[in-house]
């Protein structure tokens, strides 16, 4: 397979919030995820420092919270000033609540990204969402800002991206809307939030329906610079029924699916220089919450609660995720003119890329895909043309025939130094696969990176950490202006030119 590289010509340029992450009041994400206030990996402040150093090193740019389904039916004003412990609906437990907007605050700027909210709009009304705002953004006028001076915070959080509601669209979520009346809470909504900071960036719940977004955008775009998506692939059921390695390829057919549909209701509605889509929530694999988006509600905690510590089992994050990850990266990069954020669901525990136990942290294959994208991959798409890839035909977890794509490669620049990162992955679950690169890398010095473990289904846990990047140089060979790389079966590649 022959890929000609024009490093001239700039298709787009990658926002960096591409590379966000979500984290949201469910099962250990918040409380024995981040926030573990008096365990002897926290700091003063209850964050657990090696998470802290884990999210540092990936270069997180914006968080999401604190829902997700959460939201739905969260109250801002009581994870403020003085707590009480609050039952969620949204997931049936009790929520410690002693992680609010100050908490989270508090984390970002500590871990020095972008906080992004997530409002209810679920049983919130547009009252209580600009309120929200008002508490986090006014300097003091009135009595919200002064809850937060009075709080020990005198200056304004200044919180930038707001997202108007999760998934309101969905039988499952507490508070949901039919099209019309889902469009016109966000025309009122917005409105009042811009009233109180209209600096800030605004997004909503969308879909990739048609009715439902022609309502939103026909009815509401007018103070929208964001329109939220979401997806997972990887529906375990009731028995937690991982998809194996080759019916996770079967996911990458027709992966910008999502992102052409709306990208083409924007254009039809001449809004693609207006609004940007934030894909706000993905990940290979669904959560596991048997027995809670049903309409018969479990009465026994072994039916609805203790089903979801199945999220922990390390094994099921096995390289298949690690390269359904990078296509997924690759897809949104070849986007970045229209898709200028990406968070990852969610960042820690349940299907996250990172995982707390009582001594330390894992690092699940997906954590290094991050680590290699924001390490070396640029901040330019630039132009790859020649050859199609070679088509693998793979069984879907439906028992379908699915031809997708064995290679994929995506080239950038770094706009700073003209360094050239080309991410290269070899979809096959065996074989090896060669691509060679047509582009001048006279006088430049190539490394690539791998990340492919042992076997397609290998994964990292407590007691073993095979699946991480390694130096590979050795599978490129430099040839006037030919670069020839081999490309190991189950593996993500980043090869770069200095
Ligand atoms: O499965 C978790 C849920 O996925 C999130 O809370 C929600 O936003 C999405 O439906």
């Amino acid at each position: 397979m022959i890929c000609r590289i024009d490093p001239e010509r700039v298709l787009c340029k990658r926002d960096p919030m591409i590379y966000g992450q979500f984290l949201e009041h469910f099962h250990r994400q918040v409380y024995g995820g981040v926030f573990m206030p008096g365990h002897e990996l926290a700091d003063e402040e209850g964050f657990r420092k090696d998470v802290l150093e884990a999210l540092r090193r990936i270069k997180t740019p914006v968080i999401r919270w604190p829902g997700g389904c959460f939201v739905s039916s969260y109250h801002w004003e009581k994870g403020v000033g003085k707590r009480v412990k609050v039952f969620d609906k949204s997931w049936r437990v009790e929520d410690d609540n002693s992680f609010g907007t100050d908490e989270f605050i508090a984390y970002c700027r500590k871990l020095g990204c972008e906080p992004y909210i997530c409002l209810n709009a679920g049983t919130g009304s547009e009252e209580e969402m600009s309120n929200w705002m008002e508490y986090c953004n006014l300097d003091h006028e009135g009595e919200y800002a002064q809850k937060r001076i009075e709080n020990g915070h005198r200056e304004p959080y200044n919180v930038k991206y707001w997202s108007i509601g999760n998934e309101n669209y969905g039988h499952w979520e507490i508070g949901a809307k039919d099209a019309k009346s889902w469009a016109r809470l966000v025309l009122e909504t917005s409105k009042m939030m811009k009233r109180v900071d209209p600096d800030a960036e605004l997004s909503a719940a969308a879909l990739t329906d048609i009715d439902w977004n022609v309502n939103l955008l026909s009815t509401a775009a007018e103070r929208l610079e964001w329109i939220s998506i979401h997806s997972y692939w990887d529906f375990m059921g009731p028995n937690h029924i991982a998809a194996t390695y080759e019916q996770c390829m079967a996911y990458t057919h027709d992966l910008d699916r999502s992102v052409r549909q709306v990208r083409g209701l924007l254009n039809a509605f001449g809004l693609e220089k207006q609004i940007r889509i934030a894909y706000d929530e993905w990940n290979l694999r669904a959560w596991h919450h048997p027995n809670i988006h049903t309409v018969k509600q479990a009465s026994r905690k072994e039916d609805y609660l203790t089903p979801r510590d199945k999220n922990d089992d390390n094994s099921t994050y096995t390289v298949a995720d690690a390269v359904f990850s990078a296509c997924f990266l690759n897809m949104i990069l070849r986007n970045a003119d229209i898709v200028g954020m990406a968070n990852f669901a969610p960042m820690v525990n349940t299907r996250g890329c990172i995982f707390t136990h009582d001594k330390g942290i894992v690092l699940r294959p997906t954590y290094h895909v991050f680590e290699l994208y924001t390490r070396l991959m640029g901040d330019e798409i630039i132009d790859l043309y020649g050859d199609e890839s070679p088509l693998y035909e793979v069984v879907s977890k439906e028992g379908e025939k699915v031809q997708v794509a064995q290679v994929d490669v995506l080239a950038t620049k770094h706009s700073e130094d003209g360094t050239i990162a080309v991410s290269l992955i070899n979809k096959h679950a065996t074989e090896t696969a060669q691509v060679t690169l047509k582009l001048n890398a006279e006088g430049r010095a190539c490394c690539v990176e791998t990340l492919c473990g042992q076997s397609s289904d290998d994964y990292n846990d407590v007691d073993r950490n095979p699946v991480v990047p390694f130096e590979n140089d050795a599978a490129a060979v430099v040839c006037g202006d030919e670069i020839t790389i081999t490309l190991p079966a189950h593996s993500v590649n980043v090869l770069t030119l200095k």
